[in-house]
């Protein structure tokens, strides 16, 4: 029986995913790089820089440090711009009722995202006191699929990967759950990949016996 249960932020909490694609759109149509869903698929779990990396493999010119620099920041201020309309009412009622559910019966909730805009997110949204722990891009070298971020948010709540549950929409994150030694449990995307463990499409249909 699992004791603490780690949720990514963006795709699983709520649906930032959306902002972090129409935010990428609107740098690579304005440098006229091919950019679609696609593609932005593989953006998720991945780091900002590294997301950048993938976005540029279709420009047919090299841009330098700086530049990749400048468009990281154009792209995480208008990310920002879109996270002000966050307001508590952007959490689905089935997403906060999971939680406050999960956290009545006993488990230790963190959260595990490699964005640097996690715990800003958190805090407009009013789900920050549901949980016991954040571990974020602020505090990881390797986003996933390296497990870092998951090991950090179960030695921030105090268990042993073995004791817990992973919630993911990302492949990278379902590799990264993995590879830590961690219960992995896809939604969205994430729910038909091959090394899901358990599949759901709501949060509300985590079991009751993990
Ligand atoms: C992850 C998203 O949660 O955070 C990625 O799935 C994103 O798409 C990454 O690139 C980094 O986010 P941020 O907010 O630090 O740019
Ligand atoms: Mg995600």
């Amino acid at each position: 029986m699992k004791q603490g249960i780690i949720f990514d932020l963006d795709g699983v909490l709520l649906s930032t995913d959306e902002m972090h694609y129409a935010a990428w759109k609107s740098v690579a149509d304005e440098l006229g790089v091919p950019f679609d869903r696609t593609v932005n698929n593989r953006l998720r779990g991945v780091s900002r820089m590294e997301s950048l990396e993938i976005i540029l493999e279709k420009s047919t010119r090299p841009f330098s440090a700086a530049e990749k620099e400048a468009l990281a920041t154009r792209k995480n201020d208008r990310y920002r711009a879109l996270l002000q309309s966050l307001t508590p009412d952007a959490v689905e009622p089935a997403v906060r009722e999971t939680l406050c559910a999960l956290k009545a019966r006993g488990f230790r909730l963190a959260v595990g995202s490699s964005s640097k805009n996690t715990k800003l997110i958190l805090r407009l949204t009013g789900l920050a006191p549901l949980f016991d722990a954040v571990s974020d891009g602020t505090n990881i070298t390797r986003s996933k699929p390296d497990p870092e971020v998951f090991l950090k948010a179960a030695a921030f709540i105090g268990l042993a990967p073995a004791d817990c549950a992973v919630v993911e929409d990302a492949t990278a994150g379902i590799d990264a759950a993995v590879a830590g030694g961690f219960t992995a449990i896809g939604i969205g995307d994430a729910a038909t990949y091959e090394k899901t463990e358990i599949a759901i499409h709501s949060l509300s249909e985590i079991p009751e016996k993990i």
